[in-house]
């Protein structure tokens, strides 16, 4: 795909990035919507594992949050250069687009908020296997959503996904993907 433009003229890559709380389904979206564009698929907290070879959990106790958004920050500056111009759907973490220095790389990327109400959100987190370090408890995680609301919020594209199966939410991208700059 030859990159489009945005308002202001300016040239915008292809590449989309799915951003949004912990729950909202970004990388179980982002698998399925890079299957149905044929694009290859990146998860930057799966990225970050990789490359400092502990678990994000690890990374939290062992060296606390602020190393972690240090290794956050180069392995999207890594990611970005190593995406150039090609098209891929990235998975950020749930902090990632909460944090100034990562707006400001995102500033020209299609970026889609993926939004769920906060107590499905938590239900979800609940239920599912993932280790989050920052799932202390119901409170701080309603806490932490409200502090991040407006980042999210400044994301290009926003999808309601409450009630929404991920196929439904894929096709939803996919039209946004395929008609927007
Ligand atoms: C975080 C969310 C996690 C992971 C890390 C920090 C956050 O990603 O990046 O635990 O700050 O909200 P998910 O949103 O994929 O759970």
């Amino acid at each position: 795909m030859t990159p489009g433009r945005d308002a202001h003229g300016e040239v915008r890559l292809p590449a989309i990035f799915l951003v949004g709380f912990m729950g909202a389904g970004k990388s179980s979206v982002g698998r399925a919507v890079s299957r149905r564009l044929g694009w290859p698929f990146h998860d930057l907290d799966e990225r970050i594992q990789r490359r400092v070879g502990r678990s994000i959990e690890e990374i939290f106790r062992e060296s606390g949050e602020g190393e972690f958004r240090r290794a956050e920050h180069a392995e999207l500056r890594a990611l970005l250069t190593d995406l150039g111009s090609s098209g891929a759907v990235v998975a950020l973490g749930g902090g990632t687009f909460a944090q100034k220095e990562n707006l400001e790389l995102l500033k020209q990327a299609r970026t889609i908020f993926l939004h769920a109400d906060v107590e499905e959100l938590l239900r979800r987190c609940e239920a599912d296997e993932v280790d989050r370090p920052l799932l202390r408890d119901g409170d701080h995680f309603r806490r932490l959503y409200e502090s991040r609301k407006a980042s999210y919020l400044g994301a290009s594209l926003h999808i309601e996904t409450g009630g929404k199966d991920v196929e439904t939410v894929v096709a939803e991208i996919q039209r946004w993907v395929e008609t927007s700059p």
